[in-house]
């Protein structure tokens, strides 16, 4: 069996990549620019033009969709909506069985562009002709120590303490993706969160320590209906199974212990 992986040479591809091969999938993944690779057939395939995406689906019996283009406006509309729209309908033209897309936990819930963007994708491939399955993630640790560092950048963390989010680790979201690609198509949306929810001032706290920094959290209400979704749980599902890695954990293997001081 022949999957196509688009995105693949993302944060969430490349720990998805190994795990397909040892279930023994057949690889072909995406990128933008020419790439090569032992053990997988690498293509170069823009969504945003459709340049490539004829000849990568020729072949394939699955495609897991990942590539995004977060928080760049018209071009975001252009690769997570048009792109997939293109994706759907080449994957379509050519008889693959089972197509799944990855969301993210609160597409339909926290009123920013981007999510609104992810939402009309997923929409796009349930209304497409291939049989699909959508995985909707939470936020991954890496993502929340970018945006911290984001955050930081003049001193103080700025933030909204109240704000809830459950931080999974991508290399258990990309288990869930290969289980979910083998069990064939769900017609329909799961999601799928770390084993923990957070308040924002708490994961701030555990940061700072293992961080070894004494950034105190300035804080910062998010105003309207975005700050109201956030503080309400809108990036936290409770749906289980659960991932298992904490935030805790992340900051331990990235900074080398947490609490220690
Ligand atoms: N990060 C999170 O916290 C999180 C949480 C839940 C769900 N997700 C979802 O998981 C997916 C993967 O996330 P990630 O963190 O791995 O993202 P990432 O590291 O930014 O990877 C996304 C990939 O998309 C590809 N891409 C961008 N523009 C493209 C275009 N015009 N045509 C084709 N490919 C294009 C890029 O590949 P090349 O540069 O190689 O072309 C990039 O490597 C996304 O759909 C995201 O919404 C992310």
């Amino acid at each position: 069996m022949r999957v196509l992986v688009t995105g693949a040479g993302g944060r969430l591809g490349r720990v998805v990549l190994p795990r397909l091969r040892d279930e023994g999938w057949a690889v072909r993944a995406t990128s933008r620019r020419a790439r090569t690779g032992a053990s997988e057939e690498w293509v170069v395939v823009d969504l945003a033009t459709g340049e490539g995406l004829t000849e990568a689906v020729a072949g394939v019996d699955a495609v897991l969709h990942l590539a995004s283009s977060p928080n760049r406006g018209r071009r975001t509309h252009a690769v997570d909506v048009l792109g997939t729209r293109r994706l759907v309908v080449a994957a379509g033209q050519v008889g693959v069985r089972h197509l799944v897309y990855v969301s993210i936990v609160g597409v339909d819930r926290v009123p920013i562009p981007y999510y609104r963007h992810k939402l009309a994708a997923e929409q796009v491939v349930a209304a497409g002709p291939v049989p699909w399955t959508v995985l909707r993630a939470t936020q991954f640790p890496e993502f929340l120590d970018d945006m911290l560092r984001g955050a930081s950048r003049l001193g103080p963390v700025l933030g909204d303490p109240a704000v809830l989010a459950q931080p999974v680790d991508p290399a258990e979201v990309a288990d869930r993706l290969v289980r979910r690609l083998a069990a064939g198509p769900l017609h329909g949306i799961e999601e799928y969160g770390g084993p923990e929810v957070l308040r924002f001032d708490a994961a701030v706290r555990a940061w700072n320590a293992a961080r070894r920094s004494r950034r105190p959290l300035l804080p910062v209400r998010i105003p309207g209906k975005t700050g109201r979704a956030l503080r309400s749980g809108g990036l936290v599902t409770e749906a289980t199974p659960t991932g298992a890695r904490t935030w805790a954990d992340h900051l331990a293997d990235t900074y080398g212990g947490t609490g220690a001081r």
